[in-house]
């Protein structure tokens, strides 16, 4: 099978992607029997192209690639993340199911502020809309509920899914100052230059939204999520907590209430020592989902990276690739 992509933001996560996709290119044909070719790629301020030429913007890129006849053509969106509206990413996937095409994303956005639209689109026009590396990066999350839990309804979860502020909370724990710690994270390349989506719980407030439209079936933003990010005082409850046998951590958490709204809330919380949550160190994630049928299950990421995030991006290809298989 012959897939044609087109590259929609050219950063890290898009670079490792192209080459991971080269590096495992024997085995997606063996074992897949895929091929890969990238044939457009559109950036903010890098210009964009199709088939060598120029093009206008994405959506000219996007425009094209619907009009080829490989056998599956897919958009791979990993542009920035405007956490106020989740664009430009949602007008990119719903331009690219327009147009025909299949559309994986690592970008939290779509789900984020769109996704049952977005799902219930790329329905009717009959191509896939997938977006594992959105939350956990490679960490099945959503594959997991999708494949493997049939008719079980997730009714809630909690769970650590920033690694930056767990990185930061750790470290002020043992006594570094905040913005000491933030500045390692930089240094590292844990943080990014501009911490404040980390820091303020956006980024966790996006993951939460995310995690609640796709898994309990929510119509919610970011927006809707109480959020309080690490503040001044952060540190110092770090320590008390810890000297009380407690740890702090930035949990994140979506339930319904007795009316069936959703309440779902980012915020530090001291936890008892025996939590699973509160055993997560440094770059640590999990989520804990609440089950009707199989209690709590408990998925975590013990380190993340770039690579983890391009393997999402892949194992959504192959995952579409196994269902036009076997459609046709
Ligand atoms: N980095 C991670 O570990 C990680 C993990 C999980 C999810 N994600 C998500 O994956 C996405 C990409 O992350 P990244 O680290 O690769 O970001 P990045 O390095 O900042 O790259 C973003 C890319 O998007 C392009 N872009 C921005 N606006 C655009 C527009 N309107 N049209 C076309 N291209 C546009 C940028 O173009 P210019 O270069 O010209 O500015 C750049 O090429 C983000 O949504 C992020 O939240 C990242």
């Amino acid at each position: 099978m012959r897939a044609e992509l087109a590259l929609i933001g050219r950063g890290n996560v898009a670079r490792r992607f192209v080459e991971l996709i080269d590096q495992r290119a024997a085995r997606l044909a063996s074992d897949h029997q895929l091929t890969c070719r990238i044939v457009g790629t559109a950036t903010r301020t890098h210009g964009a192209n199709y088939a060598g030429e120029p093009c206008a913007d994405a959506f000219e890129v996007i425009a094209r690639l619907g009009r080829s006849r490989a056998d599956l053509r897919i958009v791979v969106e990993t542009t920035t993340l405007d956490v106020r509206n989740g664009e430009p990413a949602i007008a990119h996937v719903r331009a690219g199911i327009d147009a025909g095409c299949h559309v994986v994303t690592a970008n939290k956005g779509p789900v984020a502020f769109a996704y049952a639209d977005l799902r219930d689109a790329a329905a009717a026009a009959g191509v896939r809309f997938l977006f594992e590396g959105a939350v956990m990066d490679g960490i099945p999350i959503f594959n997991l509920v999708r494949e493997t839990l049939p008719a079980v309804d997730i009714v809630g979860f909690e769970g650590v899914v920033n690694a930056t502020t767990n990185h930061i909370i750790t470290a002020m724990e043992l006594g570094e100052t905040f913005e000491a710690a933030l500045a390692r994270m930089q240094e590292e390349g844990i943080a990014e230059a501009d911490p404040t989506l980390d820091v303020d719980g956006w980024d966790a407030a996006a993951k939460t939204a995310a995690l609640a439209n796709v898994l309990m079936n929510a119509r919610i933003t970011p927006l809707d999520v109480r959020r309080t990010g690490l503040g001044a005082s952060t540190g110092e409850s770090a320590r008390r907590a810890r000297a009380s046998g407690r740890r702090l951590k930035l949990v994140a958490s979506a339930r319904r209430d007795a009316t069936g709204a959703m309440v779902c809330i980012v915020e530090p919380r001291a936890l008892p020592a025996d939590d699973l949550l509160a055993g997560l160190t440094g770059s640590a994630n999990a989520l804990i989902l609440e089950t009707d049928l199989l209690n709590r299950i408990a998925i975590c990421q013990l380190s993340g990276s770039l690579s983890q995030t391009a393997y999402a991006l892949m194992s959504d290809i192959i995952a579409i690739s196994r269902a036009d298989g076997s459609r046709s």
